[in-house]
C-alpha cells in the first residue's frame, strides 16, 4: 500500500505486553497483513507519532482474523503521523479500543486528566495536585459558562473536559430545570472516585452561594457537609495494596437544595439545604484480620497514637499501648492522609464530631465502643481441662477489663462466649461451644461493634446535616436533590468471593442504568441528525442480572442455603448451576471444583469460589452475645447493634421511594438480601434523576505520574464502561464523520463526476459514497434497503468496513498518482541521461581542440614568466644594492652614538683600573716600607743578640779566668747557650709572625685582586647595561670605601705590629736582663753564702719569682692581654733554667758561693 501522505498505513496492532501498539502497515493480502513496529524505550514512550520517538522498526506479519472486521484499526494520525488528539473521544473519525487509549495517554503525559466520551467525563488520576486545574478562576469560569450564561448550544463547547463541567450541569438541571441530577463516579480502587467526588461537592457548594445573600446557619450545614467526609474516610478507610486511604465502604450522598424562584430578572436558585449519605457494605472482615502490608481502619491508629490523657479518659486500658498491645492491629506502617499522621488526625476527628454534635459523653461512648474491639481481639480461649467439649477463658485479665470497659457482668458475657442457646420448640437449652467457636464469636462481636458503630456514626452525620433537621422550614418542605455515588468498581481477581459477587452485582446494577442513558444519548443524537432508529442496537445485561437475583438466581439459591438446616456452599453452587443451566452469561466448567462457577460480566468473565458464601451471607451475631450485648451499659452496643438503617430521619424522601423490606421473610436479614434492597432502593432513587457519569481510570499500578500502563488502564476502560458506550453509539455506525472533513479527504475518489454538477455538499458525498459503498448495501426485513452509510444532517455516519474501504480507494488513487509522479521523475530521469550522454561525446570531441589552445597560451605564459623573472632579477640585484647602502647608513647611524658611549665607559673604567693600581701601589710600598722596618727591627735586634753574646761570652771568659773555669762555669755558659737558642727560637717565632702577617698581606692583596676582579665584572656591566650605571657606580663607590677601609686597617695593622715588635723587644730586653740579674745573684749568693740554708731559700726565691711571672703572665693570657704567646712561653726555658741552675749551686754550694757575690 503505498503511503499517501495520510493516516492510511498507520495501524494499531495487538501486543500481549502493551495491549495495543502502533505500527505501519507495510503490505496486505487477504489474511495476513505485513507491518512495519515502532520500537520503543519504555512502555511510556509508546505514542502514535508515526514513530518519531522510536528508537527503531521491527518487521512483522500480523493475522487479520485477531481484529475486528478483518481490518487493522486505524490510527487518528494527521498528515505528519502525529496524533490527532481530541477533547472529546467520540470525534475520533476512528473510534476503537486503542484509539481511545492513545487519545487518553497523549493527554494525560501532558497533565491533562480529563477527557470526553460524549457526556460521559474520564478523570484519569493524574497522581499530583494540579493546582492550576482546580483554581478559584477556573471554578467559576465553569460555573458561569455553564449554569449562568444563558445560550442554546451545548454549554460545554469551547470548554476543556473537566469535573467542573458535571458539577456545574447538575446544578443547573436542578436549579434552573428542578430536575434531581446524579453523578455516578466509579473507577477500580485508587482511581480516584473519592477525590472527584470531594472536588464536585466542594464546587456545587461553591457554585450555589448567593454572594448577596449568605448567613451564618446556611454557612454551618455547608460546613458540617464538607466536613463530615474526614469523620467518614477516618472510619471507613484504610490502607490497602492499591490504595493508601482507599474507601472500604461505599457511598451516596445525597445533597439537598431549597428551590428558590428567580427574581427580578436573575434565574432562579437552588440553596444547599442539607445532605444525607447512605452507606453500603462496610468491610467488616478488616476489622480482624488483614494484610501485612496493609492495615485495618485508620480510626484505630488514631485513637491509640492520641495523647495519654484523652486515652485515660476513654478507657485505662489504653494508656501507654500501641498497635503491637492489640492482636487486631499488631505492628503496621506509618500512613500520611493528606500530608497528616494518625495522631495529627486524632483531634481533627474530634472536632469534626463535635460538629456533628457527637462531644462528652457520646465521644466517649463512641471511642469506648471501638476499644472494645480492639479488647476482644486480646481475649484467649481454650479447651476446658475438666470438659474437653467446653471452652475456658484464659485471659482473665484481659476479660475483667472488656467487661467493665463496655458495662457488662461478667458470667453473662462468659457465658455469652461459651455457650450457646438452641430453641426447639418452646424449649430452651444451652450447649458448650468449642474453644475455637468461640474465639469466632468473639471476632464475630468485634466485626459487628465496628460496623455498628460506623452506622452509628454516618445516623449521627445525617442527623446533624440532613435538610430535615437542620434547614428553616426542616421536614415540610421539598428539596431538590444532587446525589454523588462513590463506590467499588467492578473487580475480578484470581479467587472472587463472596464481596466481589456482591460488587460486581452492584456494578451490573449500575452498568445497566449505564447503557439506558447512553443509548439514550445515541438515539438523541441520531434523531438530531434525521437518521433511521431502527438501525441502532445494543446489547444490555439484564441476563446477567437476571441470574444473580431473578426468581431462580444466585441471591435466591444462597438464601434459602442460610436458612435450610444444615445449608452449605457446595449444594449452593450445585443448585444454582442446575437451576440456571441455560443461561449463556453462566459459566460452567468441567475443570470447575465443586463451589466454583462463572459469571461472564459485561466487562469480562469472573470465576468465583463460593468459600463461606453461606456464613458470610447469614453473618449473624450469635443471639447470646446480643444479649448479653444489649444488657451492657456501653449504649452503642445495648441499643444500636440491631440498627441496619443509616438514617434516622425516616421521612428522608429520596430514599423511601425503594419497595419496603420484607421484614417477614425469613431471608430478609441475609447480606445479600439487605444489599439487594439497597440497591433497589438506590437504583429506584437514581431514575428519578438525571445521571451524569464521571469514570475513573488508575493509569498505573506504580502510583506515579503522567505514566500510563496500557494493559491495566484497558481494563478498566473495559470495566467502566466507556469501550461499551463507543460500541453503543457506534453499533450502527462506529464510524462518523462531519461533511467537511469527508470531502476535504475523500473528494478525490469521485472519479466519475455528475455532469451539470451538485445541489449541495451533502449530494456531493452521497454520491461519491453510494458508487464505492454498494457493497455493504443490505436488505431489511421489511424489504428496503439498508445503505452502508447515513447522511446526517451534520454528518456523514459509516458501518463498519465501510471507512477503511473508502481508504483503501483513497489509497488506490493515491497509488495511481504515484505511478503518475514515477512516470514524469523517471523521464525527466532518462531526459537527463540522454543529455549527459550527448554532453560527453561532444567533450570528448572537445578535449584535443582544448588541449592544442591550451598549449598555446601556456607557451605564451611561459615565454612572458621567463621575461618577467629576468626583469625581476635584474631589479632585485638593483634594489639589494640600495638595502645594502640604507642598511649601512642606517646602522652607522644607530651603532655611533652607542660606539661613543662604549668609548666613554672604557675611559671610566680605565680611570678606575688606574686608581686601583695607585692604591696597589700604595699598598706595596707601605709593604716594602713595613718589610724594611721589621728587617730593620730584625738585623738591630740580632746585633744586639751579637752584642750580648760577645760580652757575654767575654765576661764568661773574664770569669772564668777568675774562678779558674770551673765545671759550673761551663754550665752557665751552657745555660746561656740555651737562652740565646730561646731567644733564637723566639726571632723564629716573630718570624713567622711576620711570615703570617705576610700572609695576611697575601690575603688582603687577594682581596684586593677579587675587588679588582669585581670592579671589572663592574665595569663590564657597566659597559653592557648603560641603565645599571648608577648602582655600577654606587658598588665602585662602595669598593673604594672598602679600599680606603683596608688601607685604615692597614694602617691599624702595620701600627699594631710594631707596638708588638716594640714589645717584644722590651720583653726580650726586660727578659735578658733579668735573667742576668737573677742569674748574678743566684750564683753570688750560692758562691758567696755558706749558709745552704740561705742558698736553698734564694733558689727557691728564684723559683717563687718565676712561678710569680709564670701566674702573672697567665692572669695576662686570661685577662686577654696582648701578650703574645711565644713572650709568654719563651720565659720558661729560663726559668726552667735557673732552677736547674739553683738545684746545681746547691749542690755544690761551698764552691761557688763567693764567684756569685759580684
Ligand atoms: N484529582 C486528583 N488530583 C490529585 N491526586 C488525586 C486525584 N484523584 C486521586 N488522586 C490521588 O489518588 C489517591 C487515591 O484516590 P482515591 O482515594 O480518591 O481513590 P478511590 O478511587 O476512592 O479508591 P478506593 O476505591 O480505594 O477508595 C488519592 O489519595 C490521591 O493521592
Ligand atoms: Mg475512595
Amino acid at each position: 500500500m503505498a503511503d499517501g501522505g495520510g493516516t492510511s498505513n498507520n495501524v494499531y496492532i495487538r501486543s500481549d505486553e502493551f495491549a495495543w501498539i502502533p505500527a505501519r502497515l507495510v503490505s496486505q493480502d487477504k489474511d495476513t497483513a505485513k507491518v512495519a513496529i515502532p520500537q520503543y524505550e519504555a512502555e511510556e514512550f509508546i505514542m502514535s507519532d508515526g514513530g518519531k520517538g522510536a528508537v527503531g522498526f521491527k518487521s512483522a506479519v500480523v493475522k487479520l482474523k485477531d481484529y475486528p472486521n478483518h481490518t487493522l484499526p486505524l490510527q487518528n494520525t494527521g498528515k505528519d503521523g502525529a496524533l490527532l488528539e481530541v477533547d472529546d473521544m467520540v470525534d475520533l473519525p476512528y473510534l476503537h479500543e486503542a484509539a481511545i487509549l492513545f487519545n487518553l495517554k497523549a493527554r494525560h503525559v501532558k497533565a491533562l486528566p480529563y477527557s470526553r466520551v460524549s457526556d460521559i467525563v474520564i478523570a484519569v488520576n493524574p497522581y499530583q495536585w494540579l493546582t492550576e486545574l482546580y483554581a478559584d478562576s477556573v471554578r467559576m469560569h465553569y460555573a458561569k459558562k455553564i449554569v449562568w450564561e444563558k445560550s442554546d448550544r451545548d454549554p460545554r463547547i469551547g470548554l476543556p473536559p473537566h469535573i467542573y463541567e458535571v458539577s456545574s450541569l447538575c446544578y443547573k438541571g436542578l436549579a434552573l430545570n428542578k430536575e434531581n441530577q446524579s453523578i455516578l463516579v466509579s473507577g477500580e480502587s485508587g482511581a480516584g472516585k473519592t477525590e472527584t467526588v470531594k472536588i464536585c461537592m466542594n464546587h456545587i457548594a461553591t457554585v450555589q452561594q448567593d454572594p448577596n445573600n449568605k448567613s451564618d446557619e446556611e454557612s454551618l450545614v455547608v460546613k458540617r457537609i464538607l466536613d463530615s467526609n474526614p469523620l467518614l474516610e477516618a472510619f471507613g478507610n484504610a490502607k490497602t495494596r492499591r490504595n493508601d486511604n482507599s474507601s472500604r465502604f461505599g457511598k451516596y450522598i445525597m445533597l439537598q437544595f431549597n428551590h428558590i424562584p428567580g427574581k427580578d430578572g436573575n434565574p432562579p436558585r437552588a440553596e444547599m439545604a442539607g445532605s444525607i449519605s447512605e452507606v453500603y457494605l462496610l468491610e467488616k472482615s478488616r476489622v480482624v484480620t488483614n494484610e501485612d502490608i496493609e492495615r485495618t481502619y485508620h480510626a484505630f491508629y488514631q485513637l491509640l497514637d492520641s495523647a495519654d490523657d484523652v486515652k485515660k479518659e476513654i478507657w485505662k486500658g489504653l494508656v501507654g499501648k500501641n498497635g503491637e498491645s492489640f492482636r487486631y492491629v499488631g505492628p503496621a506502617p506509618e500512613v500520611l492522609v493528606d500530608k497528616m499522621t494518625d495522631a495529627q488526625w486524632f483531634p481533627m476527628v474530634k472536632e469534626a464530631l463535635a460538629l456533628v454534635g457527637i462531644k462528652g459523653e457520646s465521644f466517649l461512648t463512641l471511642w469506648r465502643s471501638i476499644s472494645a474491639c480492639l479488647q476482644l481481639g486480646n481475649l484467649d480461649f481454650a479447651p476446658d481441662p475438666s470438659d474437653d467439649e467446653k471452652t475456658v477463658i484464659t485471659s482473665k485479665t484481659e476479660f475483667t477489663d472488656f467487661c467493665e470497659l463496655v458495662g457488662s457482668d461478667e458470667k453473662l458475657m462468659e457465658l455469652a462466649f461459651t455457650e450457646r442457646t438452641i430453641k426447639t420448640r418452646g424449649e430452651e437449652y444451652k450447649v458448650p461451644l468449642k474453644h475455637d467457636i468461640a474465639r469466632e464469636s468473639a471476632d464475630a462481636f468485634a466485626k459487628e461493634i465496628y460496623a455498628k458503630v460506623f452506622l452509628w456514626l454516618v445516623r449521627a452525620i445525617n442527623d446533624a446535616t440532613c435538610a430535615e433537621n437542620n434547614y428553616p422550614g426542616g421536614a415540610n418542605l421539598t428539596y431538590g436533590l444532587i446525589g454523588l455515588l462513590d463506590i467499588f468498581g467492578f473487580e475480578s481477581f484470581p479467587i472472587n468471593g463472596f464481596e466481589q459477587m456482591c460488587i460486581n452485582y452492584c456494578n451490573e446494577k449500575l452498568q445497566q442504568k449505564f447503557t439506558k442513558d447512553i443509548f439514550a444519548a445515541v438515539v438523541e443524537e441520531y434523531k438530531q441528525e434525521g437518521l433511521n432508529l431502527a438501525d441502532i442496537k445494543y446489547d444490555d445485561n439484564s441476563d446477567v442480572l437476571g441470574l444473580i437475583e431473578g426468581k431462580l438466581g444466585l441471591i435466591k439459591q444462597l438464601n434459602e442455603e442460610c436458612v435450610r438446616p444444615k445449608g452449605n456452599d457446595g449444594a449452593f453452587v450445585s443448585k444454582a448451576l442446575k437451576s440456571n443451566k441455560t443461561v449463556p452469561c453462566l459459566i460452567q466448567k468441567r475443570t470447575f471444583g465443586p463451589l466454583e462457577f462463572g459469571i461472564h460480566h459485561y466487562a469480562g468473565p469472573v470465576i468465583y469460589r463460593a468459600q463461606d458464601f453461606v456464613t458470610r451471607n447469614t453473618d449473624t451475631l450469635p443471639g447470646d452475645i446480643k444479649k448479653a450485648a444489649e444488657a451492657c451499659k456501653n449504649e452503642i452496643l445495648a441499643k444500636h447493634l440491631s440498627n441496619n438503617s443509616s438514617t434516622n430521619t425516616t421521612s428522608a424522601k429520596a430514599t423511601d421511594k425503594g419497595p419496603k423490606r420484607a421484614r417477614s421473610n425469613l431471608s430478609a436479614d441475609t447480606v445479600m438480601t439487605q444489599f439487594k434492597n439497597q440497591l433497589t432502593s438506590l437504583m429506584t432513587g437514581l431514575e428519578t434523576t438525571k445521571s451524569r457519569y464521571i469514570r475513573c481510570v488508575k493509569p498505573n499500578t506504580v502510583k506515579r505520574k503522567l505514566v500510563m500502563q496500557h494493559i491495566t488502564t484497558l481494563e478498566q476502560l473495559r470495566c467502566a464502561g466507556v469501550v461499551a458506550a463507543v460500541t453503543i453509539s457506534r453499533s450502527a455506525f462506529p464510524s462518523k464523520l462531519s461533511h467537511d472533513e469527508f470531502k476535504n479527504r475523500y473528494h478525490m475518489l469521485n472519479e466519475a463526476k455528475k455532469k451539470g454538477g451538485y445541489a449541495s455538499k451533502q449530494e456531493e458525498i452521497e454520491h461519491i459514497c453510494e458508487q464505492l459503498l454498494k457493497t455493504f448495501e443490505t436488505t431489511r426485513k421489511d424489504g428496503t434497503i439498508a445503505k452502508g452509510f447515513a447522511m446526517g444532517k451534520t454528518k456523514i455516519y459509516f458501518k463498519a468496513g465501510c471507512l477503511e474501504r473508502l481508504e483503501g480507494s483513497l489509497a488506490l488513487i493515491w497509488d495511481k498518482w504515484a505511478i503518475k509522479c514515477q512516470k514524469i521523475a523517471r523521464m525527466f530521469l532518462v531526459k537527463r541521461m540522454i543529455l549527459r550522454k550527448k554532453y560527453e561525446k561532444f567533450a570528448s570531441a572537445v578535449l584535443p581542440i582544448q588541449c592544442l589552445f591550451r598549449a598555446a597560451i601556456s607557451k605564451k605564459k611561459t615565454a612572458t614568466q621567463k621575461k618577467d623573472k629576468k626583469r625581476l632579477k635584474r631589479l632585485g640585484k638593483k634594489s639589494k644594492k640600495a638595502a645594502v647602502r640604507i642598511q649601512a647608513l642606517l646602522r652607522g647611524a644607530i651603532q655611533r652614538p652607542r660606539y661613543k658611549q662604549a668609548l666613554l665607559k672604557k675611559k671610566e673604567e680605565e680611570d678606575l683600573a688606574n686608581q686601583l693600581d695607585k692604591m696597589k701601589d700604595e699598598l706595596q710600598q707601605a709593604e716594602d716600607k713595613r718589610k724594611a722596618e721589621l728587617e730593620d727591627a730584625k738585623f738591630q735586634f740580632e746585633q744586639e743578640m751579637e752584642e750580648y753574646k760577645e760580652k757575654l761570652e767575654d765576661q764568661l771568659r773574664a770569669e772564668a779566668q777568675k774562678v779558674n773555669k770551673s765545671a759550673q762555669q761551663q754550665t752557665l755558659i751552657d745555660e746561656s747557650g740555651k737562652i740565646i737558642e730561646y731567644l733564637r727560637k723566639e726571632n723564629m717565632k716573630l718570624r713567622q709572625q711576620c711570615e703570617t702577617m705576610k700572609r695576611d698581606y697575601k690575603s688582603l692583596k687577594e682581596n684586593n685582586a677579587r675587588l679588582m676582579e669585581a670592579n671589572a665584572s663592574a665595569s663590564n656591566s657597566f659597559n653592557q647595561l648603560n641603565e645599571h650605571a648608577k648602582g655600577l657606580n654606587a658598588t665602585n663607590a662602595r669598593l673604594i670605601k672598602n679600599v680606603d677601609t683596608y688601607k685604615k686597617q692597614l694602617v691599624k695593622m702595620k701600627e699594631d705590629l710594631k707596638n708588638r715588635q716594640a714589645f717584644y723587644l722590651a720583653e726580650a730586653h726586660a727578659r735578658v736582663a733579668y735573667q742576668k740579674t737573677l742569674a748574678r745573684i743566684v750564683a753570688q749568693v750560692q758562691d758567696k753564702s755558706r749558709d745552704a740554708q740561705l742558698v736553698e731559700d734564694v733558689v727557691i726565691w728564684a723559683l717563687e719569682c718565676e712561678a710569680e711571672a709564670k701566674s702573672e703572665r697567665a692572669a695576662l693570657e686570661n685577662a686577654g692581654q696582648a701578650a703574645p704567646p711565644g713572650a709568654i712561653g719563651g720565659a720558661m726555658p729560663a726559668s726552667g733554667g735557673a732552677k736547674s741552675g739553683g738545684k746545681k749551686k746547691a749542690d755544690d754550694s761551698d764552691s761557688d758561693s763567693d764567684s756569685d757575690s759580684d
